[in-house]
């Protein structure tokens, strides 16, 4: 293992929280680890995806151990012929600024890291995010779940994250009339003139709720592409058509079990015979992997906008998992903790000026 990686630093659950704060997280700083198995590839993380599920990871039995999540990395080391020093892996990755793992045969089926190569113009951390798990979760609601049809009604909750913001232009795209709700005036305006969505519903704007619905949704909501949950949801269901559907996709104002949040009144879903439709993307890999190739090319050809918030150096990872599970921040899109940098010509060389902004103090 080359001297400068000798040590290295981990994102590590600290106590398993029920209201999670930063504090509940700690930076600790340990011996690199080292290639030892005949297949072992040592990797330094570049981008790790903060990305909501890894809430439900906080448990006693992790308290110690680092998290783990989506992200990107660099070969640094190989004993493995089919990796070699330089190579871009995706995959899930602990927390850290290093990690190893061991590339022997039928690793990858069994979940491994996969090789990435990015497309031209096109940055990595787009590969964690609207071409990465959340675009594919969006596909697989969107297009999948519920067949959205052209002339419906889209209201789509947590419009500005990583996932809202590729399902609500992949709803454009078949024709619908697609609103979000966003937390702030910024992200009401980023979802509109950025993303082409038809309206926004700022949940921070004095106007009550049933006006703002009425204004935006004059012939109610035909499907509702859910990512919050709890009481904002609720008051929308009565805006929701008769045998509506709703895409469930996450609930994140759930996510601390400390907090609970009021259950759908299901009174309201039976008097509208309103359909739910839970999916997890993990249950279609046919359909997400669908989404690699379709979002590329729309990408490629300018019909795809997205937008990453990025935050540098691993020991603020406590902070950006704080910001992401907390409404009305500034993140935009998914929050990428950037861990270190490739070389910044290559970089550069993908970039296509549309990647994404840093978040200078959340
Ligand atoms: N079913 C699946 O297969 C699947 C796969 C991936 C993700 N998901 C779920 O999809 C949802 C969105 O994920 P994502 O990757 O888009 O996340 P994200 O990029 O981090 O965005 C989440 C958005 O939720 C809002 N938010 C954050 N904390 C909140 C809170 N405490 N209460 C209310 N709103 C809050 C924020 O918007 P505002 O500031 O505008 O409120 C933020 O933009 C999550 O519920 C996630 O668990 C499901």
């Amino acid at each position: 293992v080359p001297d400068s990686i000798a040590m290295t630093r981990s994102v590590v659950l600290a106590r398993a929280p029920d209201r999670f704060l930063a504090e509940d997280l700690r930076i600790e700083t340990g011996p690199a680890p080292v290639a030892r198995g005949a297949a072992d590839v040592v990797v330094r993380l570049l981008d790790l995806a903060v990305d909501p599920t890894i809430r439900s990871t906080m448990q006693t039995e992790r308290v110690g151990y680092p998290l783990v999540g989506f992200g990107i990395g660099q070969v640094v080391e190989s004993r493995n012929g089919d990796w070699r020093e330089g190579d871009l892996a995706l995959g899930h990755f602990p927390w850290s600024e290093h990690m190893v793992f061991d590339a022997s045969a039928g690793r990858e089926a069994d979940g491994g890291p996969t090789k990435l190569i990015p497309q031209a113009g096109v940055p990595l951390n787009a590969y964690l995010s609207a071409l990465g798990m959340p675009g594919q979760t969006a596909w697989v609601g969107m297009n999948a779940i519920c067949q959205v049809e052209a002339g419906e009604t889209v209201f789509v909750t947590g419009a500005a994250g990583s996932v809202g913001t590729i399902a609500g232009q992949i709803a454009k795209r078949k024709g619908s009339r697609v609103i979000g709700s966003v937390s702030t005036a910024a992200k009401a305006d980023f979802v509109t003139s950025r993303l082409g969505f038809d309206g926004a519903l700022d949940q921070s704007a004095p106007e009550p709720l049933v006006d703002a619905l009425a204004r935006l949704c004059p012939d109610g909501i035909d499907v509702l592409f859910e990512n919050v949950g709890g009481a904002f949801t609720n008051a929308l269901l009565d805006h929701v058509n008769m045998a509506g559907r709703i895409i469930l996709c996450g609930a994140i104002s759930n996510y601390d079990p400390r907090l609970p949040e009021p259950g759908p009144p299901l009174l309201s879903l039976l008097e509208r015979c309103i359909r739910v439709l839970p999916f997890h993307y993990s249950r279609h890999p046919e359909i997400a992997a669908e989404w690699i190739e379709t979002g590329t090319r729309w990408l490629a050809a300018g019909e795809l906008a997205f937008e990453d918030t990025i935050v540098e150096g691993i020991e603020r990872g406590p902070e950006a998992f704080a910001t992401m599970l907390t409404s009305g921040s500034k993140a935009m899109g998914k929050i990428i903790l950037r861990v270190a940098d490739l070389d910044r010509d290559e970089r550069a060389s993908r970039r296509d000026g549309s990647s994404g902004s840093t978040l200078p103090s959340c």
